[in-house]
């Protein structure tokens, strides 16, 4: 027995360099292939072929023509195509009645769920669970490939730390580390193991780049973006989605210091293409080559095109630049024929990967999955991860004694508004909303009364205030759902004011006034300011806009099932004018301190000090970054680390004991934040180097453990080197970015 498992030892080794080398030759031959078969397709392909495959239309107008179009092969890609039958049906035009069969790509705004709708993007960041945001996707990914869906245009990573902009809805909020790390998860959960595999979809991260820090947070507003900002925050998260292997990425519409990102050769080519070899494909959003004439960069079409073709932009979505004018653009020398090869090799090699050759009809058909019970499953707890608890003064849980309970608000029961921005594909009547849970829960337990005491979020009328308060005063507990509807974030919906709209406000204190306990949810795609109401009720949990399951998932949270856990991905500014604010700012050579705090809102005072701050509202965000309140308490202790003095190279272990010393059990988040004290250029007075997620039951402790490598202390020097510098470091770690254990280290 001995002997033989000691040969065993003795062989194993060997078998395993075979395998590995067998696993590896395979994977090289996999990968050979498609670049053999892209080479060998490519010199088949005439221009105007390859040029018809950087066209992507939608499937619009007249239907002969564009199935003529898809037959001469001018056509490559649809963006929301009509339904499976359409899709099906032009696919096999393409594959079986064109010259050299090359199959379409159907891509598709699938941004947070498909039919299962999930949390908005925002939302999933508030989870800081990347494992749970890749299955979503994994699950959007399924039910979208049902429908004969090949490619997503999500993940979107824009670091936004502007709220008054729509979009924040759909972004992973305003840190580079955490944005990049759901993005990756998203594009993980999206593309699965193989592309081939066919319940999942290729990726796009967008909106390459710097689209989120449009000015005053006006969409499709001017960026200017300094390029150590560039690299240090903006481009933070596409590199993670470029690492995490997504196919493709969308070329932004914003102008970024003085060149529409749709023609900016800096981005497109020298970091995208020569800095991190991307050899997916760039998509142009809806439009942005053409709108670069609109910009003043392009006096015509015939000149957009050459810019976005020069700056590596494969695939143009809408409008036509590159159909009408690519030809005459080879022809007249500005753009070689070999470029172009380069530009469409892009796209066949996503398409190969696809397996689109091999098998165009690509459908999970014979089992389908989309709005199973798993999935709904899915949905509901990272709903229930998303909730953030912003206040809470002895209300929640709710007690078990309570027979009365009187909902109000216009989102207890709306559906189309719980679930979100982006959702072309869910459907309202899926979604379970927080009143119909509450009744599904309550049973004849607990008397359930509704009022929605205003139509929408936005109205103006107060008539139906009195209802809201007769039900209330009849009530033990008030549950109250206000926030935004769905339609007042998203693109092109920024707002200039982020407070409650319509007369929410006037509704919680006219509700507030009854003296009764009230719980506020609010439900929204970005930020509010609501400092006036805070003290009109005892909590508030922040929802977002929780998807289809966001009713049940509120309700476990309302009646303890699960304790809160969600952590702010964006800080909230205390007004408007506070904007832009986040946690990650330089400290300038008059920092205030804490003495120069307690300004009331709106209270114009004599200075407190010639500081960077505000003379009439507090310098701090209403709620920090990573803040989050959760029904039990977490004790952070015994910060150590493995040394205080590290080498270039070095890693660093870091170690802290969590301990819950309430009486819930409870997740937390537990982050670990970094300073850099002094540097060849300034830096921010804090920046998020690692999280994890842990739970812990009542008077459980638990010892985390982080590693920090002197490469996660990188950033662009003053040389515009990407380098750590020696020097003196600060550290905390907590449940928030106002962490307070803090320690110090060197790098020598
Ligand atoms: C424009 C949006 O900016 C982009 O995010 C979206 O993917 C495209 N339209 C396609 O719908």
């Amino acid at each position: 027995m001995f002997s033989r498992n000691n040969n065993i030892l003795k062989v194993l080794p060997i078998i395993t360099v075979v395998l590995l080398n067998v696993l590896n030759a395979q994977e090289l031959h996999k990968k050979a292939a498609i670049e053999d078969r892209v080479n060998d397709l490519i010199v088949r392909m005439t221009l105007s072929e390859k040029i018809g495959q950087m066209q992507q239309s939608q499937m619009r107008g007249n239907k002969d023509n564009l199935r003529n179009a898809v037959r001469n092969g001018l056509i490559g890609s649809f963006l929301n195509a009509g339904d499976l039958e359409d899709k099906l049906e032009f696919q096999k035009i393409a594959v079986e009645e064109s010259r050299l069969g090359i199959p379409l790509i159907y891509g598709r705004d699938v941004i947070h769920g498909y039919k299962t709708v999930f949390p908005i993007p925002l939302g999933q960041a508030a989870t800081w669970h990347p494992e749970l945001v890749e299955t979503a996707a994994s699950v959007a990914a399924a039910e979208a490939s049902e429908a004969g869906i090949h490619w997503t245009f999500a993940p979107m990573v824009d670091i936004s730390r502007d709220p008054r902009w729509g979009r924040i809805a759909e972004s992973c909020g305003e840190d580079p580390l955490l944005a990049s790390k759901m993005g990756a998860a998203m594009v993980r959960g999206f593309q699965g193991k193989s592309l081939a595999d066919q319940n999942t979809i290729a990726a796009c991260a967008k909106h390459y780049a710097g689209y989120g820090a449009a000015e005053s947070g006006k969409d499709y507003n001017t960026t200017w973006i300094p390029e150590r900002l560039l690299r240090d925050v903006y481009l933070v998260p596409f590199k993670g989605c470029v690492d995490a292997g997504t196919a493709t990425l969308m070329s932004a519409f914003n102008d970024l210091n003085g060149i529409p990102a749709s023609g900016n050769e800096f981005t497109l080519k020298t970091v995208l293409r020569d800095e991190w070899n991307f050899n997916g494909y760039v998509v142009s959003d809806w439009a942005s080559i053409t709108e670069m004439i609109a910009h003043g960069f392009a006096a015509d079409e015939y000149e957009a095109a050459f810019k976005a073709a020069k700056s590596g932009v494969n695939m143009e979505m809408v409008t036509r630049s590159y159909a009408n004018n690519l030809e005459k653009l080879v022809e007249d020398r500005k753009i070689s024929e070999e470029w172009i090869d380069e530009l469409v090799k892009g796209i066949l090699r996503i398409k190969f990967k696809l397996g689109l050759f091999d098998n165009p009809f690509r459908l999970v058909t014979d089992n389908p999955e989309t709005l199973s019970d798993k999935f709904r499953e899915t949905a509901k707890k990272i709903s229930v991860e998303s909730l953030v608890l912003l206040q809470n003064n002895n209300m929640l849980p709710l007690a078990d004694n309570i027979k009365t309970l009187a909902v109000i608000g216009p989102l207890a029961d709306d559906a189309e508004s719980q679930l979100g921005t982006w959702v072309p594909d869910g459907n309202p009547e899926d979604a379970v909303t927080p009143l119909a849970a509450l009744r599904e829960y309550a049973g004849n337990k607990i008397n359930v009364l509704y009022s929605r005491g205003m139509e929408t979020t936005r109205t103006k009328s107060k008539d139906g205030f009195d209802d809201a308060v007769e039900t209330a005063e009849r009530a033990d507990a008030v549950i109250m759902f206000c926030g935004e509807d769905a339609l007042l974030s998203g693109e092109s919906h920024s707002r200039a004011y982020i407070n409650l709209p319509g007369v929410q406000t006037d509704l919680i204190k006219a509700v507030a006034r009854t003296g009764k306990p009230i719980a506020l949810i609010i439900m929204a795609g970005r930020p509010l300011t609501f400092g006036e109401i805070k003290d009109d009720v005892n909590s508030i949990l922040f929802a977002w806009h929780p998807g289809i399951m966001g009713g049940p998932a509120v309700v476990d949270v309302l009646f303890g099932k699960a304790s809160p856990s969600g952590k702010l991905p964006v800080s909230f500014p205390r007004t408007v004018g506070q904007v832009p604010i986040y946690y990650s700012h330089k400290n300038t050579g008059r920092p205030p301190s804490e003495d120069q705090l307690g300004i009331e809102p709106g209270t114009p005072e004599d200075p407190k000090g010639f500081v960077s701050y505000f003379l009439d509202v507090d310098y701090t965000p209403a709620y920090p970054f990573g803040y989050g309140l959760s029904y039990t308490d977490f004790e952070y202790s015994d910060l150590k680390l493995s040394k205080h003095e590290i080498k270039m190279g070095d890693s660093l272990e870091i170690s802290v004991t969590v301990s819950n010393t309430g009486s819930y059990a409870g997740e937390e988040v537990v982050q670990l934040y970094v300073r850099d004290l002094v540097g060849s250029v300034t830096r921010p007075v804090k920046e998020l180097k690692s999280f994890k997620r842990i739970n812990l039951l009542p008077g459980e402790s638990k010892e985390v453990k982080f590693v920090l490598n002197t490469d996660d202390l990188k950033f662009w020097d003053i040389n515009m080197n990407y380098t750590a510098e020696p020097g003196d470091f600060k550290l905390w770690v907590g449940g928030s970015s106002d962490a307070e254990l803090e320690t110090m280290f060197e790098l020598e």
